[in-house]
């Protein structure tokens, strides 16, 4: 067998992982510059390529599928192979995904700013990348579920699971969210109309949180915590019921975007009793993974990465607590077109997707550069803490603002007309977006120490072969 058959394809999960701490800057370099063009609209300068409506889109494609999409295939990349004792499947194919998610991604950073959308929220690029993204997304399923088909032992291992499951659900909700007519190279149509376009983006848009956001990462959780803790996971029954529940729940939960609209009634009631359902499996998950460390416990105290991971299985579990209850209909009434929205969407992006992210890069950047730990331990610490205090900042501010903004503007004097207008709404919001913008320029802040920090690990380390460990068939 050759050098290169036996050993583990590191390349392309080094160049993921690189492209995810240099996405994370961009992406949340641009988070920052429109929290602060919402407080201070000066900032446009009135120019069209800068202006908030075109850069907010940038940064939503910018850290959902430039960060959080590259460190989703470099973990699934590091994490099929090192459970199934294979070396990637074909090996081209997989540096084509690298390339070409690039190529998309760069794609997206010059149409954006120049205004070419479908106007679809998570689905804006035009049909041209539309196709090249199913195309990179059909060859990371060829490559994900071949090596899984040649792996070396019996057992898929849970995180693969979910992987698996978030690139086959991926692969359905853009193909047919993205169905359009195009009518010139850079504009489109979409295919549907109406309230049937609007039922089909939101069943993307929300998947997009549960398969994307959420069942990718879990997979991440399920590998990385077990490793950083150094034991293993407190249930593989759980694990199991937890995949199967929340697979099946969150495909029903869309039209809870979509409550009080021309959208069927029950239709909403619907996606308002399977966002309440979905509590249940997304608890089952956090607490699986928490109790991971029970009679581990005193491994938080000094070790800033699994503080990482365990802290953002906590915002897991808020941001699962408060979606079910930002569903009931009722409370929707209050919380839609507020600030709450962006509060709960940065709790789960900022403290779920970005702190799990963060962790498992900490424990994998070191290893894909022959090195036994990062270059500075306590740099990771400082991170820790500047990114929890900014993630405090962001949602606590957004929070106070979004209740305050939904309650202005129901509330109404004894002769029926509205007490406030809509101006003395936003000037009230003016420090909390302030208080935002300090909160993300610290998490940025953070990013920026761990760009740092990987560039002096890369620089001390040396990139090595990793050999597969060679399996006795009895035992596979
Ligand atoms: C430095 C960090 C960040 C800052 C300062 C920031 C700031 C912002 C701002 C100002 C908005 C627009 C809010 C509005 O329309 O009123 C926004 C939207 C959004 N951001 Fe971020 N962001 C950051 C990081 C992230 C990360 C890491 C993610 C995902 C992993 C993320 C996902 C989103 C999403 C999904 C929206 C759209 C929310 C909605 O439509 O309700 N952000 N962000
Ligand atoms: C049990 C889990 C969850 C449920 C039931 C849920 C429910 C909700 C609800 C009801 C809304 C407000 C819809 C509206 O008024 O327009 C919302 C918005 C949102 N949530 Fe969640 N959420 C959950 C978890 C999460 C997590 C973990 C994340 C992020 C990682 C997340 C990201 C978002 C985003 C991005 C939006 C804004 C969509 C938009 O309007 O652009 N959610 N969610």
């Amino acid at each position: 067998m050759s050098a290169e058959a036996s050993t583990y394809n590191y390349t392309v999960v080094r160049q993921f992982a690189v492209m995810t701490i240099v996405w994370g800057v961009v992406g949340m370099l641009v988070g920052v510059v429109i929290a602060a063009q919402l407080a201070w609209p000066a900032l446009n300068f009135d120019l069209p390529w800068i202006t908030y409506s075109r850069l907010r889109p940038l940064h939503t494609n910018a850290v959902i599928f430039a960060f959080g999409g590259s460190a989703l295939f470099a973990t699934s990349y590091y994490v099929v192979q090192r459970t199934c004792h294979a070396r990637l499947f074909c090996g081209p194919l997989a540096s084509f995904t690298f390339w070409g998610w690039q190529a998309v991604i760069l794609s997206a950073a010059i149409t954006l700013p120049l205004g070419y959308t479908t106007t679809k929220e998570y689905a804006e690029l035009e049909w041209p990348i539309d196709i090249l993204i199913a195309v990179v997304w059909v060859s990371y399923a060829v490559v994900f579920l071949g090596t899984i088909v040649k792996r070396k032992v019996a057992h898929i291992y849970v995180a693969n699971w979910f992987f698996a499951a978030f690139i086959l659900a991926v692969a359905m909700l853009h193909i047919v969210n993205s169905a359009a007519v195009p009518v010139g190279l850079l504009k489109s149509y979409s295919a549907y109309s109406g309230v049937q376009d609007a039922m089909i983006q939101w069943w993307y848009g929300h998947n997009a949180v549960g398969f994307f956001l959420t069942a990718g990462f879990l997979g991440m959780m399920y590998y990385f915590v077990p490793k950083q803790a150094g034991r293993p996971i407190y249930s593989y029954r759980l694990s199991i019921v937890h995949f199967w529940a929340l697979i099946f729940t969150y495909i029903w939960a869309g039209p809870h975007h979509l409550h009080y609209t021309a959208l069927p009634d029950w239709t909403q009631s619907v996606g308002m009793v399977f966002s309440l359902i979905l509590l249940a499996p997304s608890w089952g998950g956090m607490i699986n993974g928490i109790m991971t460390l029970s009679g581990a416990w005193h491994k938080l105290r000094d070790d800033p990465i699994l503080r990482f991971l365990i802290v953002s299985l906590s915002f897991y579990g808020m941001s699962t607590f408060e979606g079910p209850m930002m569903s009931i209909k009722t409370v929707n009434a209050l919380s839609h077109y507020t600030d709450w929205t962006v509060g709960h969407v940065h709790s789960g992006a900022l403290g779920w997707v970005g702190l799990v992210t963060m962790g498992s890069m900490y424990y994998l950047i070191p290893r894909l550069f022959g090195q036994k730990k990062m270059y500075s331990v306590p740099a990771i610490e400082l991170h820790f803490w500047i990114a929890t205090i900014g993630i405090v900042l962001y949602i606590a501010a957004m929070w106070i603002a979004g209740v305050m903004q939904g309650l202005m503007w129901r509330s109404v004097n004894p002769d029926g007309s509205l007490t406030y207008t809509f101006v003395e709404s936003v000037k009230a919001t003016f420090p909390f977006y302030v208080i935002r913008l300090l909160g993300g320029v610290l998490y940025l802040g953070g990013m920026l120490v761990m760009l740092w920090n990987v560039v002096m690990t890369a620089r001390s380390g040396q990139v090595q072969d990793v050999r597969i460990p060679v399996i006795n068939p009895a035992h596979a």
